[in-house]
């Protein structure tokens, strides 16, 4: 079982030309050879002062975000996807054949980008992605639809409430709302665009993880694998809801060495 999430400079550097090319309208190429003219500075500085000022992320702007490969519709109502994930997204890749993990569930898919990346790579297994907001839904669908994905269904759902009695899945995956309330008002002022409903982790920041844990025993097949998106600050709070007979748990760190993914194995009985 291999641990480190590999940095892929080439997947970084396509990142930083999406971003100029979209700031700028121009190619990446015109824009290296002597494309930065004084309407193409006059662009950057409109930009970068509406992005200053309003604090408003530029993907609300384009309506396009990336995640690893993808370019995904976003815009105000859904949660735009961030590098963090990445790392998830990553980790679960690490851990798994191709043809290993044969259904996959995402809680709390915002744009799709979990589901979609993993639908994509996985393509032997069904992917099931849920969230509890329709408009967050309406765009994930439509990310679906880009990528011609057969082998994903979307279900407005509180975490598993609307899935059938206890369908099982040998994967689950999330990146839920893990902020603590009183942390919301100390954030990021360009976090108050997006959608409280994807930040919001209530008092301490686990009121969701705490439901996604209480369904394991029923939606997570014996040997099956949780990985949840988390920050340092609810890593060891977390530790502490497992049930350590039932439960073996390893943490995940970003490349700054902070703690960013929890992979939590449900034991055989
Ligand atoms: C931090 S966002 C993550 C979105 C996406 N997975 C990503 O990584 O970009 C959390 C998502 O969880 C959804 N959500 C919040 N509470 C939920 C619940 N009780 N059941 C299902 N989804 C929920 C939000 O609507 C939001 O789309």
């Amino acid at each position: 079982m291999r641990k480190s999430v590999p940095f892929d400079p080439a997947e970084a550097s396509r990142s930083l030309i999406y971003r100029l090319e979209e700031i700028t309208g121009k190619p990446i190429e015109e824009i290296l050879t002597g494309g930065y003219d004084g309407e193409l500075r006059e662009k950057l500085s409109k930009v970068s002062l509406a992005e200053r000022e309003l604090e408003l992320p530029l993907p609300y702007l384009t309506g396009r975000a990336y995640f690893l490969d993808l370019e995904l519709y976003v815009g105000p109502g859904v949660f735009i996807p961030r590098p963090e994930t990445e790392v998830l997204a990553l980790t679960v890749l690490d851990h798994f054949d191709e043809n290993e993990p044969r259904r996959i569930l995402d809680i709390g898919t915002g744009t799709g980008a979990l589901a979609i990346y993993l639908a994509r790579r996985f393509k032997k297994a069904e992917v099931t992605a849920v969230d509890l907001s329709p408009v967050a839904l309406r765009y994930a669908e439509a990310n679906a639809r880009k990528y011609s994905l057969s082998n994903i269904r979307f279900v407005l759902s509180d975490v598993y409430g609307a899935l059938h009695g206890c369908e099982k899945y040998d994967l689950i995956v999330s990146n839920p709302p893990y902020i603590p309330r009183n942390e919301l008002k100390k954030a990021d002022p360009a976090l108050s665009w997006e959608p409280r409903l994807a930040l919001d982790g209530g008092p301490d920041g686990l009121s969701v993880i705490r439901k996604i844990l209480r369904g394991l025993d029923c939606h997570l097949t014996p040997g099956g694998s949780l990985f949840l998106e988390i920050s340092p600050l609810i890593a060891r709070p977390l530790e502490g809801l497992l049930i350590p007979e039932r439960h073996d748990l390893e943490f995940h760190r970003d490349l700054d060495g902070r703690i960013r993914v929890a992979h939590i194995r449900r034991r055989y009985p």
